[in-house]
């Protein structure tokens, strides 16, 4: 699937999933991810970043409430819209366009993030060519993904008699050459997801760790950190749901470095 396929899908994604979230659906970003990423982000007061597929631009301007000047790039012109309309942040500029192929010129960037954003995009090893391109020597990279361990093609949550989730069933790791189109809405307990509000259509592309790391190694990028995080106790008892991230880790988060030299 090429960028052109991908981005319809987010096209017609973007409206409920700018809506869903806002309104406090996406409770894997909001207890885990956001949190976790931004414990793990380095000092990035006065720097110039980059928000790789930065959707309605949640997170990018949590970025720039940390001082930094930073542009968010996404495939899709609703999200773009959606960002750049009903959450206006004076600092923040917003682009249209695929994160494989970009019109920055080469060194603009002190830092890159993508958060969840990554693993959404066609070709990874295209995608840290040309955060090569455009980041400057010794910046940094700061992304999240579905952990590719535990989220393979085939996956299913396997429950006691108490419907409590004990172990994950895993399969076809390696089949790596499908693309499926993947089904699903936010958690619908928080009263937001309405009767007959179509589900996400998402293309999701099977990878395995090695192809992570090589994509990145490939490219001249160094791993500096990695990171499995997991509900806590507090997260869980806001939202009881979260308890089955603990049976396995459900996001991968790494940060890499372009080397200082080039
Ligand atoms: C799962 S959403 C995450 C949105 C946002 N970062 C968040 O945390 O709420 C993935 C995003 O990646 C964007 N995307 C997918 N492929 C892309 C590409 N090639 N270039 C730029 N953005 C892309 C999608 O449009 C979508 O907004």
């Amino acid at each position: 699937m090429n960028d052109d396929q991908t981005k319809l899908y987010w096209e017609a994604n973007a409206d409920t999933w700018s809506h869903l979230s806002r309104a406090g659906a996406d409770i894997y970003r909001d207890e885990i991810n956001t949190p976790e990423f931004l414990k793990h982000l380095p000092d990035i007061d006065g720097l110039t970043g980059l928000d790789i597929g930065c959707g309605d631009g949640y997170n990018t301007r949590l970025l720039a409430d940390k001082g930094a000047k930073m542009t968010g790039l996404d495939i899709s012109e609703k999200f773009i819209t959606n960002a750049s309309l009903n959450n206006p942040h004076a600092s923040i500029e917003y682009k249209t366009g695929t994160a494989l192929h970009t019109s920055f010129p080469n060194g603009t960037f002190d830092f890159a993030t993508g958060f969840m954003s990554f693993m959404d995009v066609s070709d990874i090893d295209q995608l840290f060519r040309e955060l090569n391109r455009i980041l400057k020597p010794g910046a940094f990279v700061q992304f999240s993904i579905s952990h590719p361990c535990f989220n393979p093609l085939n996956r299913k949550n396997l429950k006691d008699e108490n419907g409590k989730v004990y172990a994950v069933e895993l399969s076809s790791y390696f089949d790596t050459d499908n693309v499926i189109i993947e089904e699903w809405l936010f958690d619908i307990n928080t009263g937001a997801v309405q009767p007959g509000m179509q589900p996400f259509r998402i293309p999701r592309f099977i990878r395995t760790l090695s192809q992570w790391f090589n994509a990145m190694a490939g490219n001249g990028f160094t791993i500096e950190m990695m990171n499995e995080p997991r509900p806590t106790p507090a997260s869980i008892k806001r939202k009881p749901k979260l308890i089955n991230a603990t049976v396995v880790a459900y996001f991968l988060h790494i940060r890499c470095r372009k080397s200082y030299n080039k």
